[in-house]
């Protein structure tokens, strides 16, 4: 596997300078993590164009927190794949678990999203995963099978979309999955992107990763990095997480 990609999700949190300071903090110590992560931001959409700008040149790429499905329009308070280009985005999060839930997005909906982003050269960053309840009515692969064969479009490896297992009860929980259920579950999400021909797909774990459990679930096999929340908005810990990714063999 290459360099694994952390990802910082900072939700709705980040506003003007310090907001701007964080990932400058980020990016200073994103230049000796070269060698092990691929390091992503994503701030949200007000300061975007002010934080691509401060991360120009420099280690870490700036995303998106979602996208409209349509190119432009009549969709008050969305955004556009366009907007999020124009703004400096590389990637863009599509289909997190609380837009599914806050915004009723389906999966129909999640790959729309993500074809838009692709068409305008952004790598989604589309969110899978199950809620507590489906996995204690033993559904968890039923619905991450259904989320993998009807919210990814095609040709998304070509395109440089990234997959991110999220179980719904590890999100802002500081309930973490198991090594043992992160690795059953990102074996299997490998097995179905083989069935579509997309073999090579990173797929991170996200769910409440915090530093002192970053090393263990970026050893497990298929884990090709992480989505981090809450402790994306620290620099010092988001930073911590991408320094416990093993370096790749050469
Ligand atoms: P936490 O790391 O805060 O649990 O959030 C995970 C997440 O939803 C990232 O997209």
């Amino acid at each position: 596997m290459g360099k694994a990609v952390i990802a910082g999700n900072w939700k709705m949190n980040g506003v003007g300078a310090a907001a701007e300071q964080l990932a400058c903090d980020v990016r200073d110590g994103a230049w000796s993590l070269r060698d092990r992560a691929e390091i992503i931001i994503c701030p949200p959409a007000t300061v975007l164009t002010r934080i691509a700008k401060a991360m120009e040149g420099g280690p870490v790429m700036v995303g998106g927190q979602d996208c409209h499905a349509k190119v432009e329009g009549a969709h008050t308070g969305d955004i556009s794949a366009e907007m999020l280009k124009d703004a400096g985005a590389t990637h863009v999060i599509v289909g997190h678990s609380e837009r599914r839930t806050d915004h009723g997005e389906t999966n129909a909906i999640v790959e729309a999203k993500a074809r838009m982003a692709m068409n305008w050269g952004l790598r989604p960053i589309l969110c899978i995963g199950e809620t507590l309840a489906q996995r204690e009515k033993g559904r968890a692969r039923e619905i991450v099978q259904d989320q993998v064969f009807n919210s990814i479009p095609h040709e998304f490896e070509e395109a440089g979309g990234i997959v991110a297992y999220e179980p719904v009860w590890a999100i802002g929980t500081g309930k973490t999955a198991s090594v043992e259920e992160i690795a059953e579950m990102h074996h299997y999400i490998r097995w179905l992107l083989g069935n579509r021909q997309m073999g090579a797909v990173p797929i991170l774990y996200g769910g409440s990763v915090k530093p002192a459990i970053a090393a263990s679930i970026l050893a497990i096999p298929e884990v090709g990095g992480a989505l981090v929340g809450g402790a994306s908005l620290v620099a010092s810990d988001f930073l911590a997480i991408a320094a416990a990714a093993p370096v790749p063999a050469a």
